[in-house]
């Protein structure tokens, strides 16, 4: 059964009809890549998918529930159960240590456990740096540790914006390679990104352009 669907999805702004018309399912413990030039909507798309942001028009069901008309506070705990979300900024807190970014993660999710904390950065090859500042790790760690952070709850699925975007090769290696250990430990993924050679991992692929997905 599929996870994630979408049916005729649309966004507008006031100027702007971003997405026209988007139709596409995604079964449990898939990989799905997500491409298109830059200001194609992947964006806007991942908002909505990830219930920060809602479609104009068209129907979305989250792990078999019409997600499309919950209220503010529905949606909220959907995401908080259901949803791991990792962009391409990185959004730390500067003046907390490695460790207690992924605890104040935790206390959103109103449990703190420290050892769980700890499993979850082994996980992510962190465990060495758990006292360090954000600004004390290198970029490909700083996203490592956003990668731990948005596993705390225990996702099934896992939403990423572009999330080797701002990362050499050998950093977006390692970040892919914990992208594949996740997916084989059957977490669903979305990830959207602009590098072809990440992309083709997924086990599905879409590009959108002018609104609507193509094929290419
Ligand atoms: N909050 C917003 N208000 C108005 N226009 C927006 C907003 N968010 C995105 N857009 C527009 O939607 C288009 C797609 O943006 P985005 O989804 O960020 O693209 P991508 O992530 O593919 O680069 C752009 O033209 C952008 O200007
Ligand atoms: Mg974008």
């Amino acid at each position: 059964m599929s996870i994630i669907k979408v049916s005729n999805l649309h966004k507008r702004f006031d100027k702007a009809h971003v997405l026209k018309g988007l139709n596409f399912e995604l079964n449990k413990g898939r990989w799905l890549s997500i491409v298109g030039k830059s200001g194609s909507g992947k964006t806007t798309l991942l908002n909505i998918l990830s219930l920060l942001d809602n479609a104009s028009e068209g129907e979305y069901f989250l792990d078999g529930i019409n997600v499309t008309h919950l209220s503010e506070a529905d949606k909220q705990r959907i995401r908080r159960e259901k949803i791991g979300l990792i962009f391409q900024q990185f959004h730390l807190i500067p003046y907390l240590s490695v460790l207690e970014n992924v605890m104040l993660a935790q206390y959103y999710h109103s449990s703190i456990e420290e050892n769980d904390a700890k499993k979850i950065l082994d996980k992510v090859g962190l465990l060495d740096r758990l006292e360090h500042l954000p600004s004390e790790l290198s970029g490909g760690q700083q996203q490592r540790l956003c990668i731990a952070r948005s596993l705390i709850n225990n996702p099934n699925i896992l939403l990423a914006d572009e999330p080797t975007g701002n990362l050499d090769e050998e950093n977006g290696e390692i970040v892919l390679d914990i992208f594949k250990k996740l997916r084989s430990e059957g977490k669903t993924i979305i990830l959207i990104t602009h590098n072809p050679d990440l992309a083709k991992n997924g086990d599905e692929i879409i590009t959108i352009k002018d609104g609507l997905i193509v094929n290419e």
